[in-house]
């Protein structure tokens, strides 16, 4: 066994030193011009998010937590109206259905993908379901396009969450384009990460995305006249210029993500089940999950040997404490239950060198030979 080495599952640092030249410059110019609200580097990071995106608008917003309540506003929905979603994502993605007084429904995840089962979406589908939270978790996408026909079919307000799926894309195409809207988030962490929090708003509607834009800034029109009261949700100048420098490298950090992804693919041991990109699926990796038997052992051994691993997430949302008041219980959503319980995320972060991902290979054929 090789020398002893320490991998966290996300190297903030080693992402920011990559390019810290230009990051550096970038926060100083925003500074040098005490420009910190709205303004330029807002909008040069919006413009030129949407041309990566190829969609018509982006709106900077605070978080991805905000843009996926902007996102339901825009929905339009009435209180008490459905909104069908998956239990195994984060807590925001629901945090906002309650928000707009409106019903979360769940629908359990298909187990090849640990996306939504888009069979069971449409059986679920009642006169009471006005919006579908499609989650792209860990950074692929489901059949977007026969989402957008059911949805059609039925009238249903598609949003599509995006915190973890920086260009992914199905058929070609990014978040935003399928759906009505596509929220991102910017949080460190992300595939394309800011340094607090942050987030977008994608779509190629022009009245949604007016509707969005006033309501990021409290409903301004002028800086003291306010067509519809709004909320502060703004993106910070200093955040929009670091995602700014941050962007023209996205593409060269997927691909790196995709060749370790095949890596893994091509080198771990049998015994694990691995992610599966689907066809016509662009993944672009912001957990690779494996699922494994004896998973927390397995953690924990790794750790001893310095390599930092997640689990995303533990618990599925139907079974949380803040849920209780939905009346679930164990066994109503099978697949998200034992996803919950197998499931490992290993580091993919771009800066990864071969060896540390030969390092980490090792240490869970050896863990598994003990
Ligand atoms: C699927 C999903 N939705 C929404 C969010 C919320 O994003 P933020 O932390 O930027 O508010 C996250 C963040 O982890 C997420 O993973």
């Amino acid at each position: 066994m090789v020398k002893f080495m320490n991998i966290p599952l996300v190297d903030l640092k080693a992402n920011y030193n990559s390019i810290k030249k230009e990051i550096d410059d970038a926060i100083h110019e925003v500074i040098d011009n005490t420009s910190f609200i709205m303004g330029k580097y807002l909008k040069n990071f919006e413009d030129n998010f949407a041309k990566f995106a190829h969609a018509k608008h982006v709106i900077g917003c605070s978080s991805g937590t905000t843009a996926v309540h902007l996102a339901l506003i825009g929905a339009e929905l009435n209180k008490g109206d459905e909104v069908i979603t998956v239990p195994n994502t984060f807590i925001a993605t629901t945090e906002c259905i309650s928000y707009i007084g409106c019903k979360i429904k769940f629908v359990d995840v298909d187990e090849d993908t640990s996306l939504i089962d888009i069979d069971m979406l449409e059986k679920s589908i009642n006169q009471k379901t006005k919006a579908i939270i499609v989650v792209h978790l860990y950074g692929q996408m489901p059949d977007m396009k026969r989402i957008r026909e059911i949805a059609d079919e039925h009238g249903i307000f598609v949003i599509e969450d995006s915190a973890q799926a920086h260009a992914a894309e199905w058929d070609s195409n990014q978040p935003g384009y399928y759906g009505d809207i596509a929220s991102y988030s910017f949080f460190p962490a992300k595939n394309l990460g800011c340094f607090g929090d942050g987030g977008a708003i994608v779509t190629n509607n022009d009245e949604i995305a007016e509707k969005m834009r006033l309501l990021v800034n409290h409903g301004r029109t002028e800086k003291y006249e306010h067509k519809i009261e709004g909320y502060n949700y703004r993106l910070d100048a200093l955040q929009a210029a670091i995602l700014n420098a941050k962007l023209p490298h996205l593409n060269k950090w997927t691909d790196q993500r995709r060749k370790h992804a095949k890596y893994y693919d091509n080198n771990l041991p049998e015994n694990i089940e691995l992610p599966i990109e689907k066809e016509h699926a662009k993944h672009v990796y912001y957990m690779y999950e494996i699922r494994v038997k004896k998973r927390n052992e397995l953690m924990q051994y790794l750790k001893e040997n310095g390599v930092n691993t997640g689990i995303h997430y533990p618990i599925p949302l139907h079974l949380q404490p803040a849920y209780e008041k939905l009346e679930h219980k164990k066994g109503d959503f099978p697949i998200s239950e034992k996803l919950a319980d197998e499931i490992l995320s290993i580091p993919i972060y771009p800066e990864l060198s071969k060896e540390q991902l030969d390092y980490i290979i090792e240490n869970i054929k050896v863990f598994y030979n003990k």
